[in-house]
């Protein structure tokens, strides 16, 4: 892949990128690709493959795009940049397996490629910057903050984790806080518990700010 190539995908991704919230922009990208550089750099894998997947990993976003329409999009631009057949195949079969929301009924694809960014995606949901886009996601929805009277649930399938209007406190017992535990290589576990402890701490300050203890 040439220099050329690299900067023809992020100027891509850069555009489609402008319809979605703060959370999910391009320095979401950024952050992404730096992740899975760092666990890349301990744990092998194939760089190209991992590299092209953190660009794109967000284009097939069913949150924002009609996921069947990018996915076409995607091949052609990896066609475009003349990329082997062999490596589209390696890319989509990330970016389709990504989300949580599917995990949530489970997808059976693994390859180390996909652990990795996978963890560099999930590294950016946590921590002082995934409360940040916690809240950046929730505030687009227009969702409450926090309601203590609504509590917490799991769900038991995509559809439904996609239509809750819970508050966004919430979302820290439905998804984030449980990302620690799924982390998939070990370096991505190294650097979520750092993350996940922060959280913790956030929270009780969070609860302790509205009950008015001082
Ligand atoms: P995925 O894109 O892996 O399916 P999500 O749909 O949970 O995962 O969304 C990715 C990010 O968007 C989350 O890490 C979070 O920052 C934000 N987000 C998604 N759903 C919510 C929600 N209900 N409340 C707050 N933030 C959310
Ligand atoms: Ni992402």
């Amino acid at each position: 892949m040439t220099k050329k190539n690299v900067e023809s995908i992020e100027t891509w991704v850069k555009h489609k990128l402008e319809l979605c919230e703060p959370g999910h922009d391009w320095w979401h990208i950024e952050r992404v690709r730096s992740n899975a550089r760092i666990i890349h750099e301990r744990e092998g894998g194939n760089w190209e493959i991992i590299h092209l997947a953190s660009l794109l990993h967000d284009v097939a976003d069913a949150k924002f795009f009609d996921e069947d329409n990018a996915m076409i999009e995607i091949e052609q631009l990896l066609k475009n940049n003349e990329m082997s057949d062999l490596m589209i195949k390696s890319v989509l079969d990330i970016i389709k397996n990504m989300s949580f929301s599917k995990e949530v009924e489970g997808n059976g694809f693994d390859s180390l490629e996909y652990r990795i960014v996978q963890d560099a995606d999930r590294l950016d949901a946590i921590g002082a910057i995934g409360i940040a886009r916690a809240f950046s996601y929730g505030g687009m929805k227009k969702r409450p903050m926090y309601d203590p009277a609504v509590k917490p649930v799991e769900y038991k399938s995509t559809e439904a984790y996609r239509k809750s209007e819970a508050p966004t406190i919430n979302h820290f017992y439905e998804k984030l806080l449980r990302l620690n535990d799924k982390m998939k290589t070990e370096s991505g576990k190294l650097m979520a518990a750092e993350r996940h402890r922060f959280m913790e701490v956030y929270l009780e300050q969070f609860y302790n700010e509205w009950e008015g203890n001082f």
